[in-house]
């Protein structure tokens, strides 16, 4: 029987937090991601005190690919048995500039932490977490362009991460692997990230982690999918 252990990443705060508090309330073990000391014991005071069993957390830089591994190792060692990984720490790059005025420093930026050090990590834990049988999910926005919001180191670096979940999905098909992979958009969540934006059609993260931990406990395989956490009807 598989252990319910999972590692969120940027668990600290926002979205993360949320998904490790109500993931930790269905009865998972939880480890989280945080990169600093001092914001992951603020962080597990807060889940343990909800009743969340709340194992330890890993430091988790995803700009630091050295680090990456330092921490892939430290989770073979300590939790040998995890069976989930959420990638969910991202930046979101300036999102007040069109293209033109985009710094590349800040699209190189962007890519490094929500692409190039989400892939390390995962590439870095797959090998445990294909043994337990595990899963991973990607926390995400749409890669399609929308006509109302479309900051490009942003959208740009969630767009390879989606490539990323596509490409392993296939992967895991075609080699019956026991890997799954999914993403999801959480949709617009009111979180520093926009600097606490809570206009109509924003959801807190308590909403947030309910609804995605319904989702990774509905017993359902999701290879592959891009889920939407709250669709968008369209009317006739
Ligand atoms: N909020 C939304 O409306 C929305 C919508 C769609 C998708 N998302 C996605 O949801 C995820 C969480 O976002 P959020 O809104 O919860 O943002 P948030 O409140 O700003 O939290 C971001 C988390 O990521 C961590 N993080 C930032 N840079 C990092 C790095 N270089 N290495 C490791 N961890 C890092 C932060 O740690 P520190 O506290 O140390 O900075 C924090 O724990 C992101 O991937 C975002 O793209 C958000």
């Amino acid at each position: 029987m598989k252990e319910k252990l999972v590692l969120v990443t940027g668990a600290n705060k926002g979205i993360g937090f949320g998904i490790a508090k109500q993931l930790g309330l269905s009865g998972w073990k939880v480890v989280i991601g945080a990169r600093n000391n001092d914001r992951a014991s603020e962080a597990i005071a807060k889940l343990a005190s909800s009743g969340v069993e709340v194992l330890g957390w890993i430091n988790i830089e995803l700009k630091d690919l050295e680090g990456l591994e330092q921490a892939a190792k430290e989770v073979n060692e300590k939790y040998p048995k995890l069976s989930l990984l959420i990638n969910n720490a991202g930046i979101p790059g300036n999102m007040g500039v069109d293209s033109l005025h985009t710094d590349i420093s800040d699209i190189k930026e962007t890519i490094d932490v929500n692409f190039i050090g989400t892939f390390a990590l995962t590439k870095a834990l797959m090998p445990l977490l294909e043994e337990n049988g595990g899963r991973i999910v990607n926390i995400t926005v749409p890669s399609e362009i929308s006509p109302y919001w479309h900051p490009l180191a942003y959208v740009a670096s969630k767009a390879a991460q989606n490539a990323m979940m596509g490409v392993m999905a296939m992967e895991f098909q075609q080699s019956n692997s026991p890997l799954e992979v999914f993403s999801v958009h959480p949709g617009p969540t009111t979180t520093d990230l926009n600097g606490n934006m809570s206009l109509p059609g924003f959801h807190d993260i308590e909403t947030v982690g309910q609804k995605m931990a319904e989702l990774i406990n509905d017993g359902s395989s999701h290879q592959g999918e891009f889920i939407e956490l709250y669709p968008i009807v369209k009317e006739d």
